[in-house]
This record gives structure tokens, C-alpha cells and sequence, in this order.
């Protein structure tokens, strides 16, 4: 299997070094586009917050026939990446099946099967620098590809704990304006993130919380279509309240981002350290939880006559699994870490679904 992310190097050095990618394959066929949010797009695939580091990256992916593009989370202020390892494969843990995994000491040999985690820590360049490269990345990004920016506020614990909410909105907001100064075409904030313990990591699971925050960056941007990420909903009644209380400042819902689980190596130590006993599951091992998630979703959308849109992200490496999400009533597919190592699922899948 190899590697457009080189996984025993540091995060500055895949940031600096950009992805390790085949040449595109596939002439791009002529596919009827469709409006994503305003924007004309060539496809409803993309590729989720995480892989896209910056703009070589992005545009790397981009050519390779992935049009919903994400810059991965940035914040307002520069915060460096945990050390490494920052992305594990793994396997699944037979006596801890519900809380734990365990790193493979090897490469997966089946790219279809394999599930990894990751533990980066939200890092983000400082804002000139993201901000300029933003600008890059609109000046020579093709039609019919959109770019959405992922954004996250950082509380300050110096902050009088009454003023803490109302200042980790704005700060929300200042990122999602920047971006949008940038050139984003769409801003997702991210309210969930499995291996920050800090406020940011969990708003998701507060309905008021997302609301507040929420209604600050869409005030900021109002002309500028909104998404969320959130995270693994315990029940269904937390994610229904969850989307009711966003409707009216949010336009759509990326569900969802990695699961928490402790990931240790065989022997029992710990992969990340043991200040950082969890981390986010991805792939394979997610997929069925995702698919779970985005149904009632769907349903409830429908129940409540909400009018957010669904970016399904969770498991997808096959067409199968992409028309899994179509059948659960997805309005867009996202990849998380397939990408990665298989690098043409966007042409394969533009193959197989034409309609994507
Ligand atoms: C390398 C990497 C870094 C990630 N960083 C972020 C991030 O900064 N913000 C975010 O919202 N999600 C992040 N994610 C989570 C993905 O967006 C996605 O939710 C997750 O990978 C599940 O999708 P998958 O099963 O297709 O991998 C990251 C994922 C990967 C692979």
C-alpha cells in the first residue's frame, strides 16, 4: 500500500513536503453538474476536514477528480501539531470491542478493510499564512470544484468563565470572516474533535451551545452557506435536538467526524502517550455507525421540515460504500482518510456512479 502521507514523518514535514500522488488516470468525462450550494460542481464527492493541509494538497486532490474540497481546521492563532505518531492503522480490540483498538505493527494489506486514527490536536498555521493560502488555492482551483474552509474557535482560559461562550464564538467568527476574505466559497466550523479535550472538541453535544455559536458566525457571514461538523451522537434524540437548534443559522451538517476510542499498541502502552489515551477512529470500522447516523438524520430533516443538508463522511474506500450514503439520503459523500492511500476512488467512483 503506499502512502500520500507520510506517517513516521511530522506534520510540518508532510505539510512542507505535500502529498506523494499517482498522475491522474481517468480522462474526465462529461458529467451533468450540479449546484452545491450555489456552486457548480462536476460531482457530490469530496473530501472531508483532515487530508487537504494546505494548498498543495488541495489542488493535488483536486486534480485527481475530487470536487468538494475542505481545507483542513484552521484557528486564529498558530498551534502547533502533537508529535508524532499523529495517524495509526488498526485493528479491532476482541476483549475491549465498545472502547478500545490496537495499532497494526504493519501496513494493511487490504485497502477496502482498513480502519486508522488519528491524533493531530486541531493544529493551524497562524492566519496570514493560511489566509494567503487560501487566496492560492481560489486563484487556481478549476470550475466546478468548491472550496469549503474548516474553521474552529479556541477558548482562552484567561477569559472570565461568564464571558467564556461569548468569547469562543467570536472567535469562531473571526475565523469563518477570514476565511470567507479568503475566498471560501462555504465555512464549516468544527464542533467536534475527537482528541481535543478542551470545549472546542464537544459543542456538538450541547444543542444551546451549537446554537449560540452558530448564530454568531452566520452573522458575521451571512451571505456564506454554513456547515458544522459533528461528531458521534450517543442517541438519536441528542442528534435531533442538535439539528433543530441549528436550522435557522446553518445551511448543512458534516456527520461525522472520527469516533473516540483508546488506541494502545498490543502489548497494552499507549500509541499517543499517556496524556492522550483516546484518539479518532476512521475507515472501514466506522462506516456502519455512519451510515446509522445520516439515516435518522435524514429523518429527521424530513420529520421537522428542516432545511439542512447532509455531507455524509464515515468509512467510504468502494462506489458500494458511496451509494450507501445515497440510499441513507445523503446530499453530498465525503472522504476522510481513504484518500490517502487510495488515491483514485474519486475516478473509480465517477465510473461506477455516474449520477454522483
Ligand atoms: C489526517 C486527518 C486529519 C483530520 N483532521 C480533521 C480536522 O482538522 N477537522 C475535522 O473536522 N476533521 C478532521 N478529520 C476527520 C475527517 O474529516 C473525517 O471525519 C474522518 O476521517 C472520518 O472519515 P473517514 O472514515 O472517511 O476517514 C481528520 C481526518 C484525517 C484522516
Amino acid at each position: 500500500m503506499k502512502l500520500a502521507y507520510d506517517i513516521r514523518k511530522t506534520y510540518l514535514e508532510n505539510y512542507q513536503s505535500g502529498p506523494d500522488l499517482p498522475k491522474p488516470t481517468a480522462s474526465s468525462l462529461v458529467r451533468e453538474q450540479k449546484d452545491f450550494f450555489g456552486t457548480k460542481i462536476d460531482s457530490r464527492l469530496g473530501i472531508a476536514a483532515g487530508l487537504l493541509l494546505n494548498s498543495k494538497w488541495l489542488l493535488a486532490y483536486a486534480d485527481l477528480g475530487y470536487d468538494l474540497l475542505t481545507y483542513k481546521t484552521v484557528r486564529s492563532a498558530y498551534r502547533p501539531c502533537y508529535p508524532p505518531p499523529n495517524w495509526v492503522f488498526i485493528e479491532s480490540d476482541a476483549d475491549h470491542p465498545e472502547t478500545r483498538v490496537t495499532a497494526l505493527e504493519q501496513l494493511p494489506t487490504d485497502p477496502l478493510q482498513t480502519s486508522s486514527s488519528v491524533c493531530f490536536g486541531m493544529p493551524s498555521m497562524d492566519p496570514d499564512t493560511w489566509r494567503q493560502d487560501i487566496v492560492q488555492i481560489r486563484n487556481r482551483l478549476p470550475s466546478g470544484k468548491a472550496l469549503i474552509v474548516s474553521v474552529v474557535g479556541t477558548p482562552n482560559s484567561e477569559t472570565a468563565p461568564e464571558r467564556q461562550i461569548e468569547t469562543l464564538a467570536k472567535d469562531f467568527a473571526q475565523c469563518a470572516e477570514w476565511a470567507v476574505d479568503a475566498g471560501a466559497q462555504v465555512v464549516e466550523a468544527n464542533f467536534s474533535c475527537p482528541n481535543v479535550c478542551t470545549k472546542e472538541g464537544s459543542i456538538y453535544m450541547d444543542p444551546n451551545l451549537s446554537r449560540t455559536i452558530a448564530e454568531q458566525i452566520k452573522a458575521r457571514i451571512p451571505k456564506v452557506p454554513l456547515l458544522i461538523k459533528a461528531g458521534n451522537f450517543p442517541d438519536s434524540s441528542t442528534l435531533g435536538d442538535f439539528l433543530k437548534a441549528t436550522d435557522d443559522f446553518v445551511d448543512g451538517i458534516a456527520l461525522l467526524n472520527g469516533m473516540s476510542r483508546e488506541v494502545r499498541h498490543r502489548d497494552g502502552r499507549p500509541v499517543y502517550g499517556v496524556d492522550k489515551l483516546t484518539a479518532g477512529i476512521l475507515g472501514r470500522m466506522v462506516h456502519k455507525t455512519a451510515i446509522a447516523k445520516v439515516r435518522q438524520a435524514v429523518q429527521t430533516i424530513e420529520e421537522f421540515d428542516l432545511s439542512l443538508k447532509i455531507l455524509a463522511v464515515g468509512g467510504v474506500s468502494c462506489p458500494n460504500d458511496i451509494q450507501d450514503f445515497l440510499d441513507a439520503g445523503a446530499d453530498a459523500i465525503m472522504l476522510g482518510s481513504a484518500p490517502m492511500y487510495i488515491p483514485h476512488l474519486a475516478e473509480e467512483a465517477k465510473q461506477a456512479l455516474p449520477d454522483l
